[in-house]
């Protein structure tokens, strides 16, 4: 019998399967309002998910010189966006994710784009002529190609 509440089940069973299929492209969106804020301003803010604690404790310490810009903030602040980062990081849970694949114990990554799960990623599926597209400009420019890059969401495209 097809009534209502069978028909909600099903679809219920469908989301939450569909959710643990896609588990790993998925992060939970950053729920810090300062980070969001601080570091949204000149990227989206990267989810904290796709680097180790070491490359976040050496952002946060280096802000004065990032990539070339001056982000830096005042000490407090600056603490606080760095707990947060640490707390989230690619290697913070019992489980590492595939952003730790290959990245050897005395590496420092700076860049999300550096990182060896990434590049493969990108490489297998993104033709060359993508990256000098006039919209796209950076592989940091990851909403260009992920429009819900900023909610977690990276199968989408
Ligand atoms: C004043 C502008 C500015 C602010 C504010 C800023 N960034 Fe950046 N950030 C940059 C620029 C420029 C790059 C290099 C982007 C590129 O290569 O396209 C960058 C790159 C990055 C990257 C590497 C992206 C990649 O994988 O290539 C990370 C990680 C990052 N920023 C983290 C942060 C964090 C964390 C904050 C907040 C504390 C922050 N940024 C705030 C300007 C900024
Ligand atoms: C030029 C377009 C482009 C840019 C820029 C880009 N990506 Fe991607 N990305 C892709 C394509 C295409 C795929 C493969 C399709 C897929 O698997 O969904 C992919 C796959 C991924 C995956 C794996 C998803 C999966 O389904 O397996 C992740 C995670 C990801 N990208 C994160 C990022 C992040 C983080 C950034 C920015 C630092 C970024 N991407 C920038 C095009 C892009």
């Amino acid at each position: 019998m097809l009534n209502k509440k069978t028909l909600l089940l099903a679809a219920t069973f469908i989301i939450v399967g569909n959710s643990f299929a896609h588990a790993d492209e998925r992060f939970p969106s950053i729920k810090d309002e300062t980070v969001k804020k601080e570091c949204g301003d000149c990227h989206m803010a990267f989810q904290p998910q796709m680097l180790p604690q070491r490359s976040w404790v050496k952002i946060m310490d280096t802000l004065g010189d990032h990539f070339g810009e001056d982000a830096s903030l005042d000490k407090a602040t600056a603490e606080g966006i760095k707990n947060y980062l640490v707390e989230n990081a690619s290697d913070a849970g019992w489980w590492s994710g595939k952003f730790m694949r290959g990245v050897r114990d005395d590496w420092v990554p700076l860049r999300i784009t550096e990182i060896p799960y990434w590049v493969r990623e990108h490489n297998e599926e993104v033709p060359n002529y993508a990256w000098s597209d006039p919209k796209v400009k950076s592989k940091a420019n990851c909403a260009a190609c992920h429009p819900r890059a900023d909610m977690g969401n990276y199968d989408d495209d």
